[in-house]
């Protein structure tokens, strides 16, 4: 664990409620700066009620992605992160940028990981009939969705359920594991073993999060 607080750049593109869940949690960290791809986030004046630099990188206004990337990393580097969250943050990256990040960078997705990487997460597991959905906390590596996962949660699927209210529900849990994985790691507890991450003691592993709900 650092003798300072971890120093935290959020990425994101839209309302933020993660990147609020995160801030709101009373972590060892200080949210050095948040970026978004869009101007119009919500995420951005959150941040900035919150005294935080809220930095609009607008990739419209940049077509070539991989330069994007560049920019993007350029302007992330300048806040010296000792971690990168992505919080909502909907533009694939580069595998420059994945590379200059490798190991400080993490992402929620809204599935129980490997099943639906991509978009519409939750249309598709009604969609397959799935009992069980959830979210994941994880590294990020080049292939989409796909890096060593630190932690998940378990929602049931209702017979009622459309995606909006499954969505919920998963929303509800990303809350609780996001701020969970950036804790751990700002508390230098993750340790990566062959694309498995343990939690440093933690015999019992508690990074199988249930709700029972
Ligand atoms: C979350 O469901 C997250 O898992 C996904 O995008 C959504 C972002 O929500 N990647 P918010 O901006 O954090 O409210």
């Amino acid at each position: 664990m650092l003798a300072r607080p971890v120093r935290v750049v959020v990425l994101l593109s839209g309302r933020g409620s993660n990147f609020r869940a995160i801030a709101e949690a009373g972590l060892p960290i200080e949210v050095v700066a948040v970026v978004s791809n869009r101007p119009d986030a919500g995420g951005l004046d959150y941040a900035r009620s919150r005294g935080i630099p809220a930095i609009a990188l607008d990739h419209k206004a940049h077509p070539d992605r991989e330069a994007y990337d560049v920019l993007l990393a350029d302007e992330i580097e300048r806040h010296r992160p000792d971690l990168v969250v992505l919080a909502g943050y909907m533009r694939i990256l580069s595998t420059a940028f994945i590379a200059r990040f490798e190991d400080r960078l993490l992402n929620i997705h809204p599935s129980l990981l490997p099943s639906f990487p991509g978009l519409r997460t939750h249309e598709r597991a009604l969609d397959e009939g799935v009992k069980v959905h959830g979210c994941t906390v994880h590294f990020v590596t080049p292939q989409l969705d796909h890096g060593p996962i630190v932690v998940q949660a378990a929602v049931p699927v209702r017979a009622d359920d459309t995606p909006q209210t499954l969505a919920a529900r998963v929303l509800e849990q990303e809350h609780r594991i996001y701020p969970l994985a950036v804790r751990w790691f700002a508390e230098g507890r993750l340790v990566k073993n062959h694309g498995r991450v343990n939690l440093k003691d933690d015999p019992a592993s508690q990074s199988v999060l249930s709700t029972g709900a």
